[in-house]
């Protein structure tokens, strides 16, 4: 029988940011064990499903994957990683037949050669989905692949038990890292040549380490030499200080974008929601935002249908979005998830046609406010950060972004991953901005000339 030592794995990831930095952990801590990774699953002994269940009725696709890949090659081992973990221990005691060798959960990543040996001498099957109050994975430098962007997870977990979500139950508390830590890490990615940090956490702005809040350590983040661009995903409403607002505004190199979740624009919806904030009070921190930082980008999450929603409520997400103007939004019918206080107080009451039919409505609305928002950067210039040399329609063409989070689509020159660039904004569509690189003298004639118009018309 091979060794753990001989065995190569495969990874296949699902869901959000946390989950491929999670990936992006996992691979260190396999790799220090001696692991051998792959990126071919036919080559692979061991397959990994990182999984994600804060939407999609993942369990049916999970399980299909799972058969899959046993018909595939019979002797894969298969391991289920991530926020399904709980969900498969149940499936894998109620019925051993299931095909799963084992089963880690979000905090147990480091527990997986323990796992694998132990499945390996024993060939029985194994799990730890034990919950932690205190893994932070500080201590693990992450596998990264991309040159340009790292993702750094400054806390994990969440304590807002949002009424429809079930984050709280398969990732546990909230918990932060020391600053100090993470500033280190910036620094050694800046060394490694990355351009921009992201900083990660379910609830990313309720950071805190003993006396520093999130505010403290995006001011040493920012102090880090040589960091060009710094975002953060996701915050809450409820954890916007006016300070971080203000640090935003001062600082170049924190980006002046915000993806700000709304999830409804109906206050009863919101109570039931538990989101702790009311219609008014996200408008007026709308208005605060924009008039401290006019021109940042504000992207969101909505969820239709929640449970006992009306159509008259419905319309109330609908004004706001009309009032606030996203950049962009992702639009959710709502689902419910086990374990969650929705499913357990509240029927999924609302129709599929009549959730289907506001998804339309709003994707509609966001798709006219997009395009209109979109137009109305012809002829600015933007600062580009390139992140790759190449686009989905054309090797002539090369794709990265503006501070405001737009992709913007610039034909190839001699431009290199990681360059920043000014660009000319010369066409919109309702999803990407198409420029062309100013050279510095160029900027200087078209901002002269700009004033010129302007001073004309
Ligand atoms: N149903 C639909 N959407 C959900 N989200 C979280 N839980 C659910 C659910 N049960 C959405 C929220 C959140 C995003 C990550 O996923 O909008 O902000
Ligand atoms: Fe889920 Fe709410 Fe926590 Fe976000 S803040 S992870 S929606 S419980």
């Amino acid at each position: 029988m091979l060794t753990h030592e001989q065995k190569k794995v495969f990874i296949e990831t699902y869901g959000c940011q946390m989950n491929m930095y999670d990936t992006e952990l996992i691979k260190s801590i396999l790799i220090s064990n001696q692991f051998g990774l792959t990126e071919k699953e036919s080559d692979a002994d061991i397959v990994m499903l990182n999984t994600c269940s804060v939407r999609d009725n993942a369990n049916r696709k999970i399980q299909n994957r799972v058969h899959e890949i046993k018909k595939a090659k019979k002797n894969t081992m298969i391991g289920v990683l991530g926020c399904m973990a709980t969900n498969f221990k149940t499936e894998l005691l109620e019925n051993k037949s299931f095909p799963i060798d084992f089963i880690a959960g979000p905090d147990s990543y480091k527990t997986l050669p323990t796992l694998i040996n132990s499945l390996i001498s024993s060939g029985k099957q194994q799990y730890d989905v034990t919950l932690s109050e205190f893994e932070t994975y500080s201590d693990i430098n992450p596998t990264r692949q991309d040159g340009v962007n790292a993702w750094i997870a400054i806390m994990r977990g969440c304590n807002n038990f949002c009424t429809f979500c079930v984050v709280p139950y398969t990732r546990g508390r909230e918990r932060s890292r020391e600053p100090k830590n993470i500033v280190e890490e910036v620094k050694r990615l800046v060394k490694d040549g990355y351009k921009q940090v992201t900083l990660l956490g379910q609830n990313v702005n309720s950071y805190r380490y003993e006396q520093y809040d999130f505010t403290d350590l995006m001011k040493m983040v920012s102090d880090v030499e040589g960091i060009e661009r710094i975002r953060y995903t996701s915050p809450h409403p409820k954890d916007y200080p006016v300070k971080l607002l203000h640090l935003m505004k001062e600082r170049d190199n924190i980006c002046n974008q915000i993806h700000m979740p709304l999830q409804a624009g109906n206050d009863r919806v919101l109570h039931k929601m538990n989101r702790t904030y009311d219609k008014q009070e996200f408008l007026d921190l709308v208005t605060q935002i924009k008039s401290i930082i006019p021109n940042i980008g504000i992207s969101t999450d909505i969820i239709v249908g929640f449970p006992t929603e009306t159509e008259e409520e419905f319309l109330d997400t609908y004004d706001v979005m009309e009032q606030v103007q996203f950049d962009s939004a992702f639009i959710f019918k709502y689902s419910e998830r086990p374990n969650t206080r929705a499913a357990q107080k509240f029927p999924d009451d609302v129709s599929e046609a009549d959730k289907k039919s506001r998804v339309i409505r709003l994707n509609d609305l966001q798709n006219n406010i997009s395009l209109k928002k979109n137009h109305n950067l012809i002829h600015t210039t933007q600062k580009v950060l390139i992140e790759s040399l190449s686009t989905k329609k054309s090797n002539n063409e090369i794709q990265g972004r503006a501070e405001c989070n737009r992709i913007v689509i610039i034909p190839k020159e001699k431009q290199k991953l990681g360059d920043t660039i000014n660009c000319l904004i010369t066409d919109a569509t309702r999803n990407v901005l198409k420029g062309v690189e100013l050279k510095e003298n160029q900027e200087f004639a078209i901002s002269t000339k700009r004033n010129l118009n302007l001073i004309h018309s």
